[in-house]
């Protein structure tokens, strides 16, 4: 048995995949978020390169990946799939557990995946400079690097409370030559009005976006980029279940269980689509389960509504599951998870029940994380811990069960710069946060009036 499986350059994908093509219910369109009609491509030529929109709308099932793309994914890719057994001997669970590692981008997560073809798209159209919100800081570090493989100009906005927690991605993202500005700011329209109603206010995702899209639609030659939740995201980080297909065939298993953790759905999206086309096509018995936080629960606890992607509303509204853009999640490590919408792909196909949800409190997540640490010897990311907090989950269950169950899960990220999360962890002063009924409703009771 190979601990570890590897791949040659030769085996990258030369094509990402596109679900929608395969899905028996499509997603709903976007829509336009002044006029409120399904949104016209041309409508978003302010805000993203154009390439990018058709691959945003696109029912294509296979689109190429540019050779520059492709010549740069080899810095690090193929990822290593590796057998977890140190963690399956622990667990003492007749599981195979098996993780894809994209914790061995140069930036440290998946985000360069979709980093890299966002900057090379709007290199080609011209665009001199980019603008982008930044949670935990690893889609911050990850376009970092590729704006400045590309030559572009970058500005990141960073969610204060990261920003604060995570100086060390600052660093980073300064090193590859962003300029970082902790969100919400005095520079936007966006950031002054919430600083004006709440001066201490630690920034969210929604707020940071609707700051950089802001910045955007105020320049001709500037372009915004999202890391996560957009269709065009998750298609590019499709590389990862792809390579993990070929991986899985090498062991000589098939997954009867895959697991990402959930932001906006990228990595989640990544993992999962390629076998998810099993299920579709094929009725494969395979379960897809999406891991999110216990304080954020969009997915397990949120309403399927049009809703704005960012806090202002300048962004198209998106058919998903959200708990509202005015939902501030509480203060959890998991940065890149804090966010209040789903992609609007994997929210239909949540609906249509293709696709399950576990909502994980913080301390499990951290002693998940530990745990990992001491078998596996990774210190996964805090976004990361919940994946493995649900494939340990899982191989529990086969314990109890007594069935043997493959599993594979996406460790999006190392965590070697999230140790003040990790402290407090181990000092024991982390809480897990309770999220009401009625705190929920808050933010989602007037969803339903942003749609006609
Ligand atoms: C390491 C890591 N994993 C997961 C996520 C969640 O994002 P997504 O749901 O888009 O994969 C983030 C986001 O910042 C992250 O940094």
């Amino acid at each position: 048995m190979n601990k570890k499986i590897l791949l040659s350059e030769n085996d990258i994908p030369k094509q990402w995949y596109n679900i929608v093509a395969d899905m028996k219910t499509k997603p709903l369109p976007p829509l336009n978020p002044k006029t409120k009609e399904v949104i016209n491509p041309a409508d978003l030529e302010p805000i993203f390169a154009k390439e990018l929109i058709g691959q945003e709308l696109s029912q294509e099932r296979w689109i190429d990946i540019p050779d520059e793309v492709r010549e740069l994914y080899k810095i690090w890719r193929p990822t290593p799939l590796v057998r977890a057994t140190g963690l399956e001997k622990a667990l003492g669970t007749p599981a195979h557990i098996y993780f894809k590692n994209e914790g061995v981008s140069p930036i440290g997560s998946h985000k360069l995946n979709s980093a890299l073809p966002q900057a090379y798209y709007n290199k080609k159209q011209g665009i001199k400079r980019l603008t982008t919100e930044t949670g935990a800081g690893q889609w911050g570090t990850a376009l970092s690097f590729a704006a400045s493989v590309f030559g572009l100009e970058l500005d990141v906005y960073m969610v204060k409370v990261s920003y604060e927690q995570k100086p060390y991605r600052r660093s980073m993202m300064q090193t590859w030559g962003a300029n970082v500005i902790p969100s919400p700011s005095n520079k936007t329209e966006a950031g002054r009005s919430i600083l004006a109603k709440d001066p201490n206010n630690s920034g969210s995702l929604g707020i940071a976006i609707s700051e950089a899209v802001e910045m955007a639609l105020k320049d001709d030659d500037t372009r915004y980029t999202l890391g996560s939740v957009l269709n065009h995201v998750s298609l590019h980080q499709t590389v990862i279940g792809l390579e993990s297909e070929k991986q899985m065939e090498i062991a000589g298993e098939y997954p009867d269980i895959v697991i990402g953790c959930f932001g906006g759905g990228s990595n989640f999206s990544g993992i999962s689509f390629p076998f998810l086309r099993h299920k579709i096509l094929d009725g494969k018995g395979i379960r897809i389960i999406a891991a999110e936080p216990a304080s954020c629960p969009k997915l397990s606890r949120g309403k399927f509504e049009y809703d704005y992607g960012d806090s202002t509303g300048l962004t198209p509204l998106l058919p998903m599951y959200t708990l509202g853009h005015d939902f501030q999640p509480a203060d959890i490590h998991a940065g890149g998870l804090r966010y209040h919408g789903a992609g609007t792909i994997v929210s239909q196909l949540h609906k249509d029940g293709l696709v399950e949800v576990q909502d994980i409190p913080q301390l499990e997540t951290f002693e998940a994380g530990q745990m990992f640490a001491n078998t596996e010897g990774i210190i996964p990311a805090p976004e990361s811990t919940h994946a493995i907090a649900a494939a340990i989950r899982e191989a529990l269950k086969a314990k109890e069960e007594g069935v043997q169950k493959n599993i594979l899960f996406c460790l999006s990220g190392h965590g070697l710069i999230d140790m003040s999360a990790y402290d407090q962890y181990l000092s024991g002063t982390m809480t897990n946060f309770k999220l009401t009924d009625e705190d929920i409703a808050k933010t989602t009771d007037t969803l339903e009036k942003l749609a006609p």
